[in-house]
C-alpha cells in the first residue's frame, strides 16, 4: 500500500512504486466501484475554495464505499467565517472524521493541516501548488489510455503560472521518462521553480509561445488547462491573456491516432465544444476516472486493504 494510513499532500512524497500501486488499486474499483469495506468510517471534506469535480468525486467514493461524508463546501457557512484558525477547526472535525479531504486557497495549508492533525488530510488543492488526487487520475487515465507513463509527448498548454494541477503532474512525472513541451503566453509560463525541477530531475522539456499544428501533429497528449481568474492580481492581465490558446477541432486533423486531450475542467473558453465529439476528447472520461482513483486514495488513507 502507498500511504499506509498517511496524508497525501504532494507526490513528491511518492515512490514510483507508491504510485503505480494506487493506479493499480483504482483499476480494481474501476472493475468493482460498489463495496461496503468503510461501513462506520466517515469522511469530512472541507472546501474552502470552490469545486465541482473534486468534491462530488471523493464524496462520491466515500458513499459508494460505505462511509458517511460530513463537511461544507462554502467556509462562510462555518466558524472560520468567525474567525476560528484553520488549526482549530481541523482539530474539531479530526474530533468526529476518520480521514480529512480538504481545499484551501492557501499554498501549503494542506501540509500545515497535516501537522497538527490526528487523522489523515488528503489535499484536494491547496492554491496554485499541488493537486495530487488530479494528477493520479490523470496518470491513470493516461496510463489507460496509451498503455503507458513513459515515452510519451505531453503537451501542457494555457496557465502554466497558477494551474497546481501541471505543477504536480511534474512532480509525478519524474519516476516516467516521458517529454514535456510547456505552451504559455509570457506572463503565464512555467515557473522558474518547476523548470528547476524538471532540469534536476532529468524530465526534458521545451518552452513555446505558440499552440501550433507541428506541435499538435506531434502529441500524444494534449493537457488543456484553464486561465485561473480567480490568482491573478492584476484583472487588465487576465484580460489579455484569457483567450490566448483555444483548441478548435479543425485544429485536429493532422493528430496522431493515439492522441487524447485532457483537461482538468472546469473549462471556459479554451476547448470549444465542437471538439467534444472528437475521438480524441477525453476530459470528461478523465473526470469518471476520478471515482476510482479517489477510492483508491480514501482506502489507501485510512490503512485499508483493497
Ligand atoms: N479538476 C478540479 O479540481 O475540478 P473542481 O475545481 O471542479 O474540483
Amino acid at each position: 500500500m502507498a500511504l499506509q494510513g498517511r496524508s497525501l499532500i504532494s507526490l513528491e512524497e511518492l515512490a514510483k512504486e507508491d504510485i503505480l500501486d494506487l493506479l493499480a488499486q483504482a483499476s480494481k474499483f474501476e472493475s468493482e466501484p460498489n463495496r461496503k469495506i468503510l461501513d462506520g468510517k466517515v469522511v469530512a471534506t472541507l472546501f474552502f475554495e470552490p469545486s465541482t469535480r473534486t468534491r462530488l468525486s471523493f464524496e462520491t467514493a466515500a458513499n459508494r464505499l460505505g462511509a458517511r461524508v460530513i463537511g461544507f463546501s462554502d467556509a462562510a457557512t462555518t466558524s472560520s467565517s468567525k474567525g476560528e484558525s484553520l488549526k482549530d477547526t481541523i482539530m474539531m472535525v479530526s474530533n468526529y472524521a476518520d480521514v480529512i479531504v480538504m481545499r484551501h486557497y492557501l499554498e501549503g495549508a494542506a501540509r500545515y493541516a497535516s501537522e497538527v492533525s490526528p487523522v489523515p488530510i488528503i489535499n484536494a488543492g491547496d492554491g496554485a501548488n499541488q493537486h495530487p488526487s488530479q494528477t493520479l487520475l490523470d496518470l491513470y487515465s493516461m496510463l489507460k489510455t496509451q498503455g503507458r507513463l513513459d515515452d510519451l509527448d505531453i503537451t501542457l498548454v494555457g496557465d502554466l503560472k497558477y494551474g497546481r494541477t501541471v505543477h504536480s503532474m511534474l512532480t509525478a512525472m519524474r519516476h516516467f521518462s516521458s517529454r514535456f513541451r510547456f505552451i504559455a503566453p509570457r506572463e503565464l509560463e512555467m515557473p522558474q521553480e518547476y523548470k528547476e525541477y524538471c532540469t534536476e530531475h532529468g524530465i526534458v522539456f521545451t518552452e513555446s509561445h505558440e499552440f501550433n499544428d507541428e506541435i499538435i501533429s506531434t502529441s500524444d497528449i494534449i493537457y488543456m488547462t484553464r486561465v485561473q481568474k480567480e490568482r491573478f492580481t492584476d484583472l487588465m492581465v487576465y484580460e489579455k491573456v484569457k483567450n490566448a490558446f483555444i483548441l478548435r477541432n479543425q485544429m485536429l486533423s493532422n493528430a496522431r491516432e493515439n492522441l487524447k486531450i485532457l483537461h482538468p475542467l472546469p473549462r471556459v473558453n479554451e476547448i470549444d465544444q465542437d471538439v467534444d465529439s472528437n475521438p480524441a476528447a477525453y476530459y470528461f472520461k478523465q473526470a469518471k476516472n476520478g471515482l476510482y482513483v479517489r477510492e483508491a486514495i480514501i482506502c489507501d488513507s485510512l490503512n485499508i486493504k483493497v
